[in-house]
C-alpha cells in the first residue's frame, strides 16, 4: 500500500474521531521515527506519553517475542508467572500500603476502577473532580474530565461527579458534602495544559480528604514512569494517595491499565464485580515487566530529571527570545510552552522540519520526548523550534 492508499482507507473506514496528522509511521527506534517515504523524525510525543522508553526498545521486543512463543492469552481467572511477577514488581515500586492491584488495558480504564472502588469502599457516591482535568473517554472516565467538548454530547453522564477550580482549597472544601467519597486529581495536568499545582495545594488536598475521611486517587495515567524526574510525580510533593491510576508507558507501548490501592480498600471490590476479559494477559505482563527492569537499568528516571532541566533552561532561553511565548512550565520531561497565539500551524511546521510535538489545547505545546531523549537530541529539536518562531515573529 502506498501514502495516499492508506490515508484513504483510514479516513474512509476508521472512525473519524482522531485530529489526524497527514503522516504514515512505519518504524522507530528511541527518539527517532521513520514515515513510509523513509523520512526521519525526532518524536517529542512519544506517542501521548506511551514511548517512555523509546520505541520498539530491545528489552521489550524480546520479552513480547518470548512471551507470545509461550502463551499470549491467559484470563485473570487463572494464574500465570509474567502476571505475579509484575504485580510483584509494582508493589515494590509503589509506596508501602498501596499493595492491592487491579490490571485493566487503558488509562480510562484504570480510572473507572478508582471510581468504582471508591463508591464500593466508602458506600458514598460522589466524587470531586477539578476543572480542567482530563481523565479519559469511557462514561465514568468522561464524567470526571472537565471539557464540555467531550462532555456535552453524551449526558447524563454518571451521576454525582462534580468539578471545582484547581489551586482552591476554599471551594474544595466547600464542595465536600457527607455522601463524598473521594477527591480525584492529576498531579500535573497534562492534557488540560501541563499545569503544576500551587505551592502546597496537593499537600493540602492530602489534609483535607484525611480530615474528611475522604480517598485521594490520583491519576498518574500522564505524570508517572519518571515522566516529571520522579518515578511518580505526588513524590515531588511528599505525599501518597490511597488509589493510584497508571497507564500508558508502563507496558513499553503495549495496552495496560492500573489501578493500585491500598489492601483494605481494594478488598472491598467481590469476586466478579469488576474483571475485564483481556486485563493481566501474559504478552502484556512480560512487557511491563521488562520495562519496569529497563527503566530501572538505564537510570530512565535520573535521565527524565536531569535532562528535563537542560530542556527546560533552553526553552527559558527561547522566551527571553520571542514575545509570543507567554509561560514556560512542567516539570522532568513533561514540558510545555504557552504561546500567545494558535500552536497547529506550529505543529504543522514542526513535523515539516523533522519534529514532533503535541499540543495540550489550543495555544500550548507540549513535550514529552521518550526518556531516554539525549542532550544533543534536545538541541536539535530546540534548533527547529526556535526556527519555527523566528518564522512566526517575523511572519
Ligand atoms: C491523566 C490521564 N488520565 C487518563 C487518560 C486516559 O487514558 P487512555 O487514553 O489510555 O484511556 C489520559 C490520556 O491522555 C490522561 O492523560
Amino acid at each position: 500500500m502506498n501514502e495516499q492508499e492508506i490515508f484513504d482507507i483510514e479516513n474512509n473506514l476508521m472512525a473519524n474521531v482522531y485530529a489526524k496528522k497527514p503522516l504514515v509511521l512505519v518504524k522507530g527506534k528511541g527518539t527517532i521515527v521513520w514515515d513510509i517515504q523513509g523520512k526521519k523524525y525526532l518524536d517529542f510525543t512519544s506517542s501521548y506519553g506511551v514511548a517512555a522508553l523509546g520505541h520498539s526498545h530491545p528489552k521489550i521486543v524480546e520479552a513480547i517475542n518470548e512471551q507470545a512463543s509461550n502463551l499470549i492469552s491467559c484470563h485473570s481467572g487463572f494464574y500465570n508467572p509474567k502476571r505475579a511477577e509484575l504485580l510483584q514488581k509494582l508493589v515494590h515500586l509503589t509506596p508501602k500500603g498501596l499493595n492491592k492491584i487491579f490490571l485493566s488495558n487503558s488509562g480510562a480504564e484504570s480510572v473507572e476502577c478508582a471510581i468504582k472502588l471508591a463508591r464500593k469502599f466508602s458506600g458514598k457516591t460522589e466524587i470531586i473532580a477539578f476543572m480542567g482535568a482530563y481523565h479519559g473517554k469511557t462514561m465514568g472516565a468522561l464524567s470526571a474530565t472537565w471539557d464540555k467538548k467531550y462532555r456535552k454530547p453524551f449526558e447524563p453522564l454518571v451521576p454525582d461527579i462534580k468539578h471545582v477550580p484547581p489551586d482552591n482549597l476554599d471551594k474544595l472544601q466547600k464542595a465536600i458534602t457527607e455522601n463524598t467519597a473521594a477527591v480525584l486529581i492529576e498531579p500535573i495536568r497534562g492534557e488540560g495544559g501541563v499545569r503544576v499545582p500551587s505551592k502546597g495545594f496537593l499537600q493540602d488536598v492530602r489534609e483535607i480528604c484525611d480530615k474528611n475521611k475522604l480517598l485521594l486517587i490520583l491519576d498518574e495515567v500522564q505524570t508517572s514512569f519518571g515522566r516529571t524526574g520522579k518515578l511518580f510525580a505526588f513524590e515531588h510533593w511528599k505525599i501518597t494517595p490511597d488509589i493510584l491510576c497508571l497507564a500508558k508507558p508502563f507496558a513499553g507501548g503495549l495496552p495496560i491499565g492500573i489501578t493500585v490501592a491500598k489492601d483494605h480498600i481494594m478488598s472491598s471490590l467481590k469476586i466478579g464485580e469488576h474483571t475485564s476479559t483481556f486485563s493481566g494477559g501474559p504478552v502484556v505482563c512480560a512487557a511491563a515487566s521488562a520495562a519496569i527492569t529497563a527503566l530501572q537499568e538505564e537510570m530512565l528516571v535520573e535521565n527524565a530529571a536531569i535532562n528535563g532541566k537542560y530542556f527546560v533552561t533552553k526553552l527559558e532561553e527561547l522566551k527571553n527570545k520571542y514575545k509570543i511565548i507567554k509561560e514556560v512550565r512542567g516539570l522532568g520531561l513533561m514540558l510545555a510552552i504557552e504561546l500567545r497565539k494558535d500552536v497547529a500551524k506550529i505543529i504543522q511546521k514542526g513535523s515539516d522540519k523533522g519534529l514532533l510535538i503535541l499540543n495540550a489545547g489550543r495555544n500550548v505545546l507540549r513535550f514529552l520526548p521518550p526518556l531516554v531523549v539525549t542532550k544533543d537530541q534536545i538541541d536539535q529539536a530546540i534548533a527547529v523550534i526556535d526556527s519555527i518562531l523566528g518564522e512566526e515573529q517575523n511572519g
